[in-house]
This record gives structure tokens, C-alpha cells and sequence, in this order.
């Protein structure tokens, strides 16, 4: 099995070939992902949310990215794994990045990082790529910028800012591109206009790619719906029955039976 390469998204591109993404956190999750070929695993910075209880992105370190990122390098063998630059880990200046970038690929094997902006981080991808560190941007929605912006999942529709946003991505040396809550005409501008990938998450049909939070398309998150998500499984509900039926046989002392008990 030929393990997936920042070039072979270059490829998916020209030969318009759909890019599958999925975030993932810890070993199972990631070993099932990848036996599934997903194209690549985003260790994103969701994990704030969905595995640490936050309500953003804003409060993971760069030591709890690097924590989940190697154990999600240790499941993967085919995907490409790209780690979040949390924040505050690339925004002071270029060469905190590349420290901090290099700190990921580093410990944990990734192939590559993800940082949010366009225009604004362009000195610092430059920076980065020309260290080689493979570099992801994310423009559109930003959730570490959700302070400034005051609302999560608010849809960006100023369309020049946006392709100035995406160009200057792509200028400076990024791989490829996560449009997040861009109008669905946008977004398929924005990837006419571009030679490198874009990965859509409720940004429409027409990006190269598609990427969704695993917790979300499992139906593992509570209350969480979205237009743009689609449930493809609802986990949530068959742990929930699981777990009920377990506790119940428990306390009526069904399990363990005979067959699940040693002699
Ligand atoms: O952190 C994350 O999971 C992300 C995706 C939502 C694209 O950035």
C-alpha cells in the first residue's frame, strides 16, 4: 500500500480526482480511517471541542496537538496526516512557526501542518514552506477567530477577500486549501481559480475535496446539526443502548453468564 504524499494532492487536482478528508484524534479512530481510505486525517484542533469539553478551539496547546497527532501517525499508513498549528502557535511571527511546526513534524511523523488564514499568514507560509514544512491553510470561517468574529460557523461571503485570501495561500507556497462556510458559488470560483486542492467543509459540491469532524458525520456529537453536516452513522445512540444494556444486565446480574465466565 503506497502511502499518500503532499504531491499526490497536486496530482488528485489535475487529474480531478476527489480528495477524501476526515479529522481523527487518537489510534482507533485513526486505524479505522485509514483501513477505510480516506485520503488524509486532519488531527484538527476540534479536538478542543469534541474530546476536551471546550466550547472553541482557543484553549489546545501545541504539546496537545503533538500528543493526539503521534498516536494518529502510529494507526495511519496510508493517509496523509496533517496536525493543527493551534492557537497562538504560528500567529506571533514566522519563526515561532516554523519552531512550532517543526516541533509537529518532528515527534509526531506527520506529513504536513494546517494554520487559518490567507493574506494575513502569508509571510508565515512562505516562511514555512521554504523550510519544507508542508503547509494546509484554512480560510473562509476561522474558528480561533471566533473571538474576534463573535459567532461560530458564521458564513464568509465577501468574495474578493476570500480569492485574495485563497491566492496569497497559494502564492505563498501552500499544498492546499480548507474552505470553510463559503457560498457554494464562492467556493467553486475560488477552485477554478486555484492550481492547488481545495477541501471544502460546508462550502457546496464543487471543491476538490471534502473534509467533515468524525465526531460530527458519526453522530457522536450532541445537538450538533448543521445543514452542511450529514449523519452517517449515529453512534452516539447505539453506545447510548449499549451501554444501558450492559448497565441493566449488570444490576439484574444477567452478565456475566455462563458463557462469558471461566470454569
Ligand atoms: O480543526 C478542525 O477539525 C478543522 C476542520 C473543521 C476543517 O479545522
Amino acid at each position: 500500500m503506497k502511502p499518500i504524499t503532499v504531491p499526490d494532492f497536486l496530482l488528485a487536482k489535475q487529474s480531478q480526482k476527489k480528495i477524501s478528508m476526515l479529522t481523527a484524534y487518537d489510534y482507533t479512530w485513526a486505524e479505522i480511517v485509514d483501513a477505510a481510505s480516506i485520503d488524509a486525517i486532519l488531527v484538527g484542533d476540534t479536538l478542543g471541542m469534541v474530546v476536551q469539553g471546550h466550547g472553541t478551539t482557543l484553549p489546545v496547546t501545541l504539546d496537545e496537538m503533538i500528543y493526539h497527532g503521534k498516536m494518529v501517525v502510529r494507526a495511519t499508513k496510508r493517509a496523509l496526516v496533517i496536525v493543527d498549528l493551534p492557537f497562538l502557535s504560528y500567529q506571533v511571527s514566522p519563526q515561532q512557526a516554523i519552531e512550532n511546526a517543526g516541533r509537529i513534524l518532528k515527534e509526531t511523523g506527520a506529513s504536513a501542518v494546517k494554520l487559518e488564514g490567507g493574506v494575513s499568514q502569508a509571510n508565515t507560509i512562505a516562511a514555512l514552506t521554504a523550510a519544507d514544512i508542508p503547509v494546509m491553510a484554512h480560510v473562509g470561517f476561522k474558528p480561533q477567530s471566533v473571538r474576534a468574529v463573535g459567532t461560530m460557523g458564521k458564513i464568509q461571503r465577501d468574495e474578493e477577500l476570500l480569492l485574495e485570501d485563497a491566492l496569497a495561500a497559494q502564492q505563498s507556497g501552500a499544498f492546499a486549501i480548507v474552505l470553510e462556510m463559503i457560498s457554494r458559488s464562492i467556493a467553486a470560483r475560488i477552485t477554478e481559480t486555484l492550481s492547488i486542492p481545495t477541501i471544502g467543509i460546508g462550502s457546496g459540491p464543487q471543491c476538490d475535496g471534502q473534509v467533515l469532524v468524525i465526531n460530527d458525520m458519526l453522530g457522536l456529537t450532541d445537538g450538533f446539526s448543521p445543514k452542511f453536516l450529514k449523519h452517517y452513522a449515529q453512534i452516539r445512540k447505539t453506545a447510548t443502548e449499549a451501554i444501558e444494556a450492559y448497565g441493566a444486565e449488570v444490576k439484574s446480574g444477567i452478565y456475566p453468564g455462563d458463557e462469558h465466565s471461566h470454569r
